[in-house]
């Protein structure tokens, strides 16, 4: 008797779920269309033979399109603003969790994967992506979807002598990059990208399009640094325009540890916050293969990459002056344009044409872990020697050291969320990559970047341990439920916001009390009491 009793149960079970999933699919097209004048494009579903392609197209950390992390319902690509205000209030009539990608390059994979809360829908921004350059105005309105070497692309379509500070890797979505702060090679000189926002129009969770003035200032500054998806979906942001240089002058210079690495890499870090201004000089440590007396043996590269805001007879001059221990030469300089340098900074090979920008491609995808601090007082030559050990136990490691200084210890702590500024010399960014999906190599490198992270705490400050929002780690807090707890979030949120942290749970809690938008690190509704 029991037996097909049971297998009734088991048909319901499985008809049930079929007709869950399409049923959401399309209560969800009958709301959209009843929540926009602009016809709905049909939507992406898990039975379209292009959904992993669709899925995969912007995702940058293959950790996250692993077959074991859950996928999509679906996925609808608005084209129309009113589709973004429609996804969020038929979103939450129909109580399905939402993420939202602009261009896919989320450390922990949030903005496409939630591994906590299922099912969830996709909205993916990437067809919002106009730009509208107003050189008059030393202004630009970007579009969410747009990537950051379009939005560098069609300013110098324009104009030779103006740029925006904002992210080295050409991929990234404007739309998630500047809501954790933005930085990049004119940093050093005019700031992140969050700190060159003037405006922005936004989805509240009402659906509703609010731009600088009708949200209030709170939230303007909640949504330039407190990172992504807590408080709205960024359709555009507003930018400022900065003055470049018609030319620029771009280097790399690199140093093994058998020529010298380590002492001039202590000397960088007494002086590289402390360079002029125009000058941003971060260096790349991998592990390569040298040849050393006929034999293949492998060593530490500390790779210095740089950016002059001028010619190099000019930077030559400031080199001699403040960093002569690098040695740089004349035939190292490239004399280029900025749009150039752009393309030098992001690594394309150097006849590649600007155009090339407009592409939107990443080079770099791949399964990978990373983790972020900062750095106030130089690390001594022992300390990096014990960094050179561990990095070479690995396979592909990679440290990025970004310095800091100029316009980014002018800026206050609490003028926008990001608060690293004054007294940090640089940012180190850890990150070891591999290629192959299975556990077993998931479970040797997350152990090494975590061993990693370990020995580096006695080298900066610990309370709090400071970490950047835009390099994501859920490591942090060690959140791994399903709702944010306010105790865990409280460790990370003092990590990447610092002193912020409280305002942005104020602004929350009262443009989101609900907590509709909401991921593993999403800023909290309510801290628990004695927290602060
Ligand atoms: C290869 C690589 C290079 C990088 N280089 C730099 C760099 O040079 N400088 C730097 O500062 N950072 C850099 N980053 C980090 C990058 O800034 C962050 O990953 C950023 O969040 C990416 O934005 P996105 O739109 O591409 O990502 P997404 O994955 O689309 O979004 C990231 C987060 O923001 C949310 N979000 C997306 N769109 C919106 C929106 N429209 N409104 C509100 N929230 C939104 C998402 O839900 C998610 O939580 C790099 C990352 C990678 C992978
Ligand atoms: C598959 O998804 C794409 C993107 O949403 C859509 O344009 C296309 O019409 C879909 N195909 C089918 C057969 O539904
Ligand atoms: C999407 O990415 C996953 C993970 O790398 C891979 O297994 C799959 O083949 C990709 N699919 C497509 C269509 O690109
Ligand atoms: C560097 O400066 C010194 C004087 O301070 C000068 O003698 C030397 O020629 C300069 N070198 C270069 C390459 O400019
Ligand atoms: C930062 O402030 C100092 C001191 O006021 C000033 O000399 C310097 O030019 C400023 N830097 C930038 C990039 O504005
Ligand atoms: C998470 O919080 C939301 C809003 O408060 C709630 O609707 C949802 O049920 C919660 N999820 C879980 C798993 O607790």
């Amino acid at each position: 008797m029991a037996f097909p009793i049971l297998t009734i149960f088991v048909l319901v079970l499985l008809s049930a779920s079929c007709a869950t999933s399409a049923s959401v699919q399309e209560n969800f097209i009958q709301c959209l269309d009843a929540n926009s004048d602009d016809p709905i494009p049909a939507l992406c579903s898990r039975s379209n033979s292009s959904f992993t392609s669709f899925l995969n197209s912007t995702a940058q950390n293959l950790r996250y399109l692993l077959p074991s992390v859950p996928k999509p319902e679906f996925i609808f690509f608005p084209s129309h603003e009113s589709h973004v205000q429609a996804a969020v209030i038929c979103a939450r009539k129909l109580a399905i969790h939402l993420r939202f990608r602009s261009g896919g390059h989320d450390y922990e994979g949030l903005s496409y994967a939630s591994e906590t809360e299922t099912p969830f829908i996709l909205l993916d921004l990437a067809r919002l992506r106009s730009i509208d350059v107003d050189i008059d105005d030393n202004s630009a309105w970007v579009q969410a979807g747009a990537t950051v070497g379009e939005v560098y692309y069609r300013i110098s379509e324009k104009s030779k002598t103006h740029g925006f500070p904002a992210g080295l890797c050409s991929s990234l979505g404007i739309g998630g990059h500047i809501t954790g702060g933005a930085y990049g090679s004119m940093m050093r000189k005019y700031g992140l990208g969050a700190d060159n926002v003037l405006d922005a129009r936004i989805v509240d969770v009402n659906g509703e399009i609010l731009d600088r003035a009708a949200m209030g200032e709170d939230l303007f500054w909640a949504i330039r640094g407190g990172g992504g998806a807590s408080f709205g979906i960024i359709l555009e942001w507003k930018i400022k325009l900065v003055p470049v240089p018609e030319t620029v002058t771009v280097f790399t210079v690199p140093k093994t540890l058998e020529q010298g690495a380590t002492k001039t890499l202590y000397r960088w870090q007494q002086v590289a916050d402390k360079l002029d201004d125009d000058l941003f000089i971060r260096v790349m440590i991998q592990v390569t293969n040298a040849d050393q007396k006929g034999e293949r043996s492998r060593t530490v590269t500390t790779a210095y990459n740089a950016l002059y805001l001028g010619d190099a007879d000019s930077l030559l001059r400031v080199m001699n002056r403040s960093f002569p221990e690098l040695g740089l030469t004349r035939k190292d300089c490239i004399e280029t344009s900025w749009i150039k340098s752009v393309l030098y900074i992001a690594g394309f090979p150097s006849d590649t044409p600007p155009e090339v920008l407009l592409q939107g491609k990443s080079l770099f995808k791949n399964y990978f872990k990373a983790k972020s601090d900062f750095v106030q007082q130089p690390i001594p030559e022992t300390g990096l020697e014990g960094l050179w050990e561990r990095l070479l136990k690995e396979d592909s490691p990679l440290m990025i050291w970004n310095p800091y200084g100029g316009m980014m210890a002018n800026i206050s702590e609490s003028a926008i969320p990001f608060p690293h500024r004054k007294g940090n010399l640089f940012k180190i960014q850890y990150v070891t990559s591999w290629s192959d999906g299975s556990d077993e190599s998931s479970v040797k490198h997350m152990d090494w970047i975590r061993g990693l992270y370990d020995y580096m705490s006695a080298y900066v400050p610990t309370s709090p341990r400071a970490a950047y929002v835009n390099y994501r780690d859920l490591d942090l807090g060690m959140n791994r439920n399903k709702n944010t707890s306010s105790a865990e979030a409280s460790a990370w949120g003092d990590m990447y916001f610092k002193g912020n942290f409280q305002r942005l749970v104020q602004v929350k809690s009262k443009v989101d009390p609900d907590n509709f938008f909401r991921h593993e690190q999403s800023i909290p509704v309510v801290l628990e009491q004695n927290q602060y």
